[in-house]
């Protein structure tokens, strides 16, 4: 269980790049960050908008001289410091990612970064090497994988209480832009090539449930897949708002992934069925407390976060015990620590830890952006069967 104490050296000195007053996904870093004494915020470039950027980081305490104008000037005043900022986050429209992560890392400074990662897999390769050569950490925000049933279900599938995994069923949808209505600014850079990259949903919200896949099935990759989308709203057009992906795996398994923001009226979010040969299990962020678990010809069970039934690798990344609920900050915390010990042990040369150790990385972030370009290219060749690349 995993109860606020520090686990790390010494609190990490954290900026952020985005994320501000207008931001969407802000709050969801410092939720995530604040919580195990293992990051302190003491600087950022929060907004496009320079003042609104130094109101709204003076209002989370940061001191105003460490407020910066743009991300180029914070790393101008933190590199100038004894104090400077040891890891950054990135919470800023996609196509900024690559640039952002790029100047950060040759400051010397780790990057925590949002999904999709960046636009292309030669672009994150190219992060790849230069963060390797510089000795730093790039951690990715795929922030519904720190939930413990999470690792419940990755830890079931490994001891094989499902059986072999036959079918993988994934679906991560909502409504909110069944409109056609554009002009809010998330919104508008979304539905951009320029500012997106070369998907919407599947890059949006897709990336998501691929990643869960990975860390529930890291036995599984993929073989052949088909991706067939769509722009309802014809101005979303080349991207889509609405995608089917059709997947096989190496071990036979099939796959379906839908991902919507057309899907009028849905708030179900994400939902994962992962079918073996002797048990399903099924999990929805929705109801996150909760695994179901089927056993074939038993009767269906509910297994709750926090129960001492579970397997230990779920009960270990528990924050609020059994009978109390456990959500997305939690989530983001667990994903924050692991990374901040990841930086951790970066800093202090421990190879060993980090062979072993797990966190959402670079090498999360280009599986991504993989498996992104494998839907674009058969999404353009008609929705057609490839061999995954
Ligand atoms: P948003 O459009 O709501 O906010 C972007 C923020 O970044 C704004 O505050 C804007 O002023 C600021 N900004 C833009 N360029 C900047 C720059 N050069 N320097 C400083 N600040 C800058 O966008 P949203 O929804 O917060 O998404 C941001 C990123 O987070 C995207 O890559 C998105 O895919 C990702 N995201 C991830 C989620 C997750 O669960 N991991 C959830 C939502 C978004």
């Amino acid at each position: 269980m995993i109860n606020g104490e520090r686990t790390t050296s010494r609190p990490l000195r954290w900026g952020m790049v985005g994320g501000g007053r207008t931001g969407q996904v802000g709050y969801k870093h410092r939720t995530g960050a604040l919580r195990d004494g293992t990051y302190q915020l003491v600087a950022g470039a929060f907004d496009l908008d320079a003042e609104r950027g130094r109101d709204f980081g003076t209002n989370l305490g940061v001191a105003e001289d460490r407020c910066y104008a743009t991300y180029q000037d914070l790393i101008a005043g933190e590199t100038a410091r004894e104090d400077g900022v040891d890891v950054v986050s990135v919470a800023t429209p996609n196509f900024t990612h690559f640039e952002i992560t790029k100047a950060l890392l040759n400051a010397g400074i780790h990057v925590i970064c949002e999904k999709p990662l960046f636009f292309t897999v030669a672009e994150c390769e190219e992060v790849a090497a230069l963060a390797a050569e510089k000795g730093l950490i790039v951690g990715v925000t795929y922030g519904f994988t720190g939930h413990p049933l999470v690792h419940q279900m990755a830890a079931m599938v490994a001891k094989g209480m499902l059986g072999d995994i036959r079918i993988v069923d994934m679906q991560y949808t909502h409504g909110f832009n069944a409109g056609d209505d554009d002009s809010a600014d998330a919104v508008k850079w979304r539905t951009n090539p320029a500012t997106a990259g070369s998907t919407f949903v599947l890059g949006d919200i897709g990336t998501h449930l691929y990643y869960l896949s990975e860390v529930v099935l890291p036995h599984m990759k993929i073989e052949k897949l088909l991706c067939d989308r769509k722009a309802f709203i014809p101005s979303r057009a080349p991207l889509e708002d609405h995608a089917t992906v059709l997947m096989h795996y190496d071990n036979g398994a099939r796959g379906r992934l839908w991902v919507s923001s057309v899907n009028a009226g849905n708030m179900g979010s994400q939902r994962y069925r992962f079918v073996g040969s002797k048990a399903s299990i099924e999990w929805s962020d929705s109801h996150p407390d909760q695994l179901i678990y089927e056993v074939q010809g038993e009767p269906n069970r509910i297994l709750h976060h926090g129960m001492p039934y579970l397997e230990q690798e779920s009960l270990a990344v528990d924050r609020m015990g059994a009978l109390h609920t456990e959500g997305l900050g939690d989530s983001w915390a667990n994903i924050y620590l692991w990374i901040a010990q990841a930086i951790d042990a970066k800093n202090r040369g421990d190879e060993a830890f980090l062979s072993t150790h797990h966190y959402p990385g670079i090498t999360a972030g280009t599986e991504g952006v993989r498996w992104l370009e494998n839907c674009v290219r058969s999404a353009d060749a008609g929705a057609a069967w490839i061999d995954f690349e």
